[in-house]
């Protein structure tokens, strides 16, 4: 028997569609492009291009494709060292694995949650001193905060190492003016299901370096050879983007803007609602920066507010609604067990922290105020219970 009594479940974050998706593949039907190529795929790289301000744009299967070519194209191989920010997906740091390479992973600074310019100075320092430098740095924008580009900008320049920005997160924020991605040599973008913007699947390598973009194209097309026949001189990839896909994404884009209000909003009222409860703390939104808040974040201090990030998730699972930890930091897992790692402090782990306390609220765009209501009455429920229960004892 179905239990009419288990409320609708509330995600972190779910596809949000805006009736426009239909229009670009039913133009790809009739058209009768079912393929990794065609007029979707053409306009919407173009369009992302000029959206962030960039020369040129590859549509590709996934961010983590996107990763995996720029890093290709950077000449990474075998024995080479990329640094990598900690504080984030492993889809950041697996590229470097398929290519043989090693990463070391930087630490996250206070203020945006992101690689620490200070982390990353003695990271360089001591690749300098050891006589080999990396051969990448892949800074990520944790939920849409856009990391300390300038500070970080300065010291790969000062090395001549290449950014890789992973805005895989961050699409539609901005740093002083400045869109989201078209920092370093190359960006990428995902457009995975749980987005600010997807097709369902996807991806986005975008950089100014128009021949760079055109050897990407050819490396995610099994990098054919210009030959009558088969030819291949070189290992290539099945990366394209459908022109299916690439419909969705033209229609996603076009909404862009009002997602990011969307989300902004609902931060804005999870801020005011939760923030005077004791020991929370909002993830900040740096000067001069404008975040699309993809995922609302705080941290919990457990011996303030008296519950832990765990017991958040847990009472808010009861009640159908999902709520995740903070990204665990790559240097702590297992895969990388003996890899190398440089903190912002002389000791003190600012990743290490954010993980003990910090959790994703749902944020979806799609998300109903009633929805909103819900889970900050559930918050409360679990933070006042365990303040009155602390005041009995
Ligand atoms: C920071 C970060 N980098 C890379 C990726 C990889 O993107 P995709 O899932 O499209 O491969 C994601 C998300 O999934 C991500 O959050």
């Amino acid at each position: 028997m179905i239990d009419i009594t288990v409320q609708k479940r509330i995600y972190l974050s779910s596809p949000h569609m805006s009736g426009n998706e239909q229009k670009y593949i039913k133009e790809a039907f009739r058209t009768n492009w079912i393929a990794p190529l065609g007029p979707n795929v053409d306009t919407f790289e173009k369009d992302i291009a000029a959206y962030t301000g960039v020369n040129e744009a590859a549509a590709v299967s996934s961010g983590t494709a996107a990763i995996h070519l720029a890093l290709s194209l950077l000449g990474v191989e075998k024995g080479d060292t990329v640094f990598c920010s900690t504080l984030t997906f492993i889809a950041s740091a697996n590229p470097i694995l398929y290519l043989g390479a090693e990463p070391v992973f930087i630490d996250s600074e206070p203020e945006t949650w992101n690689m620490s310019p200070q982390a990353l100075e003695k990271a360089f320092m001591d690749a300098a001193l050891n006589g080999k430098l990396p051969k990448a740095v892949i800074v990520v924008n944790l939920y849409g905060q856009s990391a300390k580009m300038d500070e970080l900008t300065e010291l790969c320049d000062q090395y001549e190492v290449p950014m890789i920005e992973d805005a895989a997160e961050s699409i539609g924020s901005r740093y002083k003016g400045k869109p989201s991605g078209s920092f370093g040599r190359f960006g990428i973008f995902s457009f995975n299901g749980n987005k600010i913007i997807t097709t369902s699947g996807g991806g986005m390598l975008v950089s100014n370096d128009i021949e760079a973009i055109h050897q990407a194209r050819f490396l995610a097309t099994q990098a054919r050879d210009p030959a009558p026949h088969y030819q291949h001189s070189k290992i290539g990839y099945n990366y394209r983007m459908s022109n299916i896909l690439a419909g969705i994404g033209r229609a996603q884009l076009e909404v862009l803007e009002e997602r990011v209000e969307a989300r902004r909003t609902i931060f804005e009222r999870y801020q005011q609602e939760l923030s005077t409860l004791p020991g929370i703390q909002f993830m900040p939104e740096l000067n001069e920066t404008y975040s699309n808040r993809w995922l609302t974040a705080m941290t919990i201090d457990e011996h303030e507010a008296g519950v832990s990030v765990s017991d958040l998730i847990e009472g808010l699972a009861a009640e159908n609604i999902e709520a995740r930890p903070v990204w665990k930091p790559l240097h702590m897992q297992p895969l990388f067990r003996d890899v190398q790692y440089f903190t912002h402090g002389e000791k003190e782990s600012v990743s290490e922290r954010l993980f003990a306390n910090g959790i994703c609220l749902p944020s979806g765009s799609n998300m109903e105020e009633l929805d909103q209501s819900r889970v900050i009455n559930c918050i409360k429920n679990l933070i006042n219970v365990k303040e009155v229960e602390r005041k009995i004892v």
